[in-house]
């Protein structure tokens, strides 16, 4: 049965070796950007030359719904999945999963616990099945083992990490001799400043300036690593930032006491958990409490924000205007700025550009759906979609057309001699793999194959 295989594998690799070489040579190679809390239309707040030269070579689309809540977890693992965040799971940066009886929360090593990711499958898992590598420097959830499955290549999250030794270490393991096909890369601004500042502070000017100068240093490094030609590069972010204010406070102690609720996520878009049996009361407590705040049992809120179906999702919702905050009282801390809100608002939208062979240039699309980005990251990576929300043929405009393929490829005639000896050895290896295995069908060998070819696809399926 090994003679076997091995020859069957040797006749693949035989009569495939034309395609698997033009294959390497133009490998399709992905890199997918996010600068966390870039908003859509930061680009226009002071000059970005180094966005201007994506989006004059390139795409971009300007209105990106992403998914609710806006927050930076379920957008991100959005991005990587295709799936709305009742559907991934991950539906808020700070939860309580009453099936587990464990908390999730970005100030605690309990994020490393894989049961809550494991409800989808993230784009590197499927990659890897594939026969890919990925690399990824500190996109969030990354450095968790999903499905038993780590990327090829990740860091540890770390903070302190430079935005130029990130770009580094992805550039290593795409030159690398067995390169990644797919690298993963995130930037924490100008999410961190723009909640200190406030996206209308004038300060904010300057923290943009910043971030487009290390979109210029990526695309220089790009360059000087000969990796700029052949690189599909995406620059997105996880959602855009509102302008909060000590005016807009809602205190939830003027209407109820804390004695009844476990605050689980909190403002803009509060997650409360009801004591036991106080459901009724809080929610009384709270529905008609301030015109700026909208609350909905988990039943109620709206289908279109596609936030109900999850054990994570907690009995009562409590949802800010715009701009409002939603606090216990004035001693919980107030940023200028915040995001989380309903994602039918425009400030809540992210960036979105590409630039590579694959995408056309000097093009404007109205709009597309975050969940869009996984079947284009899926296509740009020749990979199959696992089942999710979003759809190619909403952004295949992007996309330059493809060149029909050339019925007699040149290819063939520059190695015409030793194309023909390879379909001549592979032929040979066919037919005796055949007479082989004709001849261990008899006896009854093949079930073995497939059993083992279901261990291995078992995990996708679990996704
Ligand atoms: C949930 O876990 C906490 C400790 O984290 C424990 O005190 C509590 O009893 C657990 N609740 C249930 C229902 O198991
Ligand atoms: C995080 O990165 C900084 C800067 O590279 C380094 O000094 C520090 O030791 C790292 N921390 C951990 C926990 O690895
Ligand atoms: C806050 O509520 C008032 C009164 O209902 C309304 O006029 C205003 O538009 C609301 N603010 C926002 C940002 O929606
Ligand atoms: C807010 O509530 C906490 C806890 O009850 C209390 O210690 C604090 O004094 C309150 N702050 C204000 C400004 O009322
Ligand atoms: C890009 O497109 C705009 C409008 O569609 C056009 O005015 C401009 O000349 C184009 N620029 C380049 C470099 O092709
Ligand atoms: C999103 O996709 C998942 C996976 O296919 C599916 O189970 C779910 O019903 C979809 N959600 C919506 C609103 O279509
Ligand atoms: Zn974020």
């Amino acid at each position: 049965m090994v003679a076997t295989l091995i020859l069957l594998v040797m006749a693949i690799c035989v009569m495939t070796s034309p395609s698997i070489l033009s294959f390497q040579q133009d490998q399709p190679r992905v890199l997918l950007l996010s600068f966390d809390g870039f908003r859509w239309d930061y680009i226009y707040k002071v000059p970005t030359p180094n966005f201007h030269y994506i989006m004059k070579n390139g795409v971009r689309v300007k209105q990106v719904t992403n998914v609710f809540i806006t927050k930076t977890y379920p957008n991100h693992y959005t991005m990587v999945t295709g799936l709305y965040a009742e559907s991934h799971g991950i539906v808020a940066n700070e939860m309580y999963d009453p099936v587990l009886n464990k908390t999730f929360s970005l100030n605690n090593m309990n994020i490393y616990n894989s049961k809550f990711w494991e409800e989808a499958c993230p784009i590197w898992v499927t990659n890897q099945m594939e026969g890919h590598r990925t690399g990824a420097a500190m996109w969030p959830g990354t450095d968790v083992k999903i499905h038993g499955v780590f990327p090829t290549h990740y860091l540890f999250y770390n903070e302190s990490v430079s935005f130029e030794d990130r770009v580094a270490k992805l550039i290593d393991w795409f030159i690398s001799e067995e390169p990644i096909n797919f690298g993963l890369l995130y930037w924490e601004q100008p999410d961190a400043m723009g909640h200190v500042l406030g996206p209308e502070n004038p300060l904010m000017g300057a923290v943009i300036s910043e971030i487009d100068g290390k979109l210029g240093y990526l695309v220089s490094e790009l360059k000087k690593a000969k990796l700029w030609d052949t690189l599909n590069i995406i620059i997105t972010s996880d959602h855009g930032m509102a302008q909060s204010s000590s005016e807009r406070l809602i205190e939830l102690d003027q209407y109820v006491a804390r004695e009844l609720y476990t605050m689980v996520d909190h403002s803009p878009v509060v997650a409360i958990l009801p004591k036991e049996g106080k459901l009724d009361e809080v929610y009384e407590a709270l529905v008609n409490a301030h015109p700026n705040m909208t609350v909905y049992k988990k039943e109620e809120i709206p289908s279109r924000l596609h936030y109900r179906y999850n054990s994570k999702i907690q009995p009562i919702l409590a949802m800010a205007d715009e701009g409002w905050e939603i606090l216990q009282n004035k001693s919980d801390q107030l940023s200028l700025g915040n995001h989380g809100y309903d994602n039918i608002l425009p400030e809540m939208h992210p960036i979105f550009l590409a630039y590579g062979p694959a995408f056309r240039k000097n093009t404007t699309k109205e709009a597309m759906s975050l969940t869009d980005l996984y079947p284009l990251l899926c296509h740009l990576l020749g990979i199959s979609p696992l089942p999710n929300n979003g759809s190619f043929s909403n952004v295949e405009d992007l996309l330059l057309r493809e060149v029909p393929r050339d019925p007699h490829p040149k290819f063939y005639e520059q190695e015409s001699y030793a194309y023909f000896i390879g379909v001549f050895l592979g032929s040979t290896l066919v037919v005796v793999f055949l007479l082989v295995f004709t001849k261990h069908l008899t006896h009854r060998q093949l079930p073995s194959m497939q059993v083992q070819h279901t261990e291995i696809s078992q995990p996708l399926l679990q996704g």
